[in-house]
């Protein structure tokens, strides 16, 4: 099964997208992830991307392209779910090209999408594990131990890009030039809409609920 996960910043791509993915056994593609990876390893795609992450700009496109191809080189057999790319016309083109090479397809496109004010609320109180990458949330689903991770005792941060400025300029980046990607998905085979302004759960039970309708 291959899955597209869309929806602006903070509406829960990487929460539910992780768990979608665990539970199906297919692999877990996060672009800014993999871009957070590269930028800590240093690597030159990682070093080129890193102004624009922090900005909160798109990083250009032949370089996130080539990054996501890799990836689905590397995985292609067993299934993936994309988190984060594409997040324009011109990588949604690309990625049909880099699928129909393979004879791939992607079995469902959902779009999540939540309230401003949520993706605000979210995208603030979110912290991040800086040795296992386990998000949590200040307020929506605090670590048991202030600063410190659940699941491996690593120290929580927060992204350079969650200060409120540039989640801003992100929200305005994704309208501008993502959002307009649903004209592009949504006459397609295995596209829906998914409201994601409930809480976690609700929110999955529902993501399950859009995955069995289509696939069985
Ligand atoms: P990326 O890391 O992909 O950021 P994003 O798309 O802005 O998405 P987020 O990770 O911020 O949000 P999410 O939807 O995954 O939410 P999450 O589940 O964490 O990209 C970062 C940057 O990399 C981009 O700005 C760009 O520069 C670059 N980039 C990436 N892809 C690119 C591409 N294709 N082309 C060019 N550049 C690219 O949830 C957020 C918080 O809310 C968490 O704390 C979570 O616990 C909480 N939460 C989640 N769901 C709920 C809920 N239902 N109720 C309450 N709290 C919730």
């Amino acid at each position: 099964m291959n899955v597209i996960l869309f929806g602006p910043p903070g509406v829960g791509k990487g929460t539910q997208g992780e768990k979608l993915a665990a539970e199906e056994g297919i692999s877990h593609l996060a672009m800014g992830d993999i871009l957070r990876a590269a930028v800590r390893n240093g690597t030159e795609a990682g070093m080129k991307a890193k102004t624009y992450m922090d900005a909160g700009k798109l990083v250009p496109d032949n370089v996130v392209v080539s990054m996501i191809e890799d990836r689905i080189a590397e995985d292609e057999n067993g299934g993936f779910l994309l988190d984060g790319f594409p997040r324009n016309v011109a990588q949604a083109v690309a990625l049909d090209e880099m699928l129909s090479k393979r004879a791939l397809i992607v079995d469902h496109i959902i779009s999540m999408d939540a309230p401003e004010q949520s993706l605000l609320d979210r995208l603030c109180g979110r912290l991040i594990c800086r040795a296992c990458g386990f998000g949590f949330h200040r307020q929506y689903s605090p670590p048991q131990k202030s600063g410190f991770c659940d699941r491996c005792g690593g120290e929580l941060y927060q992204r350079e890009d969650d200060r409120e400025e540039v989640i801003a300029h992100r929200l305005e980046v994704y309208r501008e030039q993502t959002e307009p990607l649903l004209g592009y998905y949504q006459d397609k085979v295995g596209f829906s809409r998914l409201d994601a302004s409930g809480e976690t759960a609700t929110v999955y039970a529902a993501l399950k609920q859009v995955v069995k309708t289509q696939h069985g």
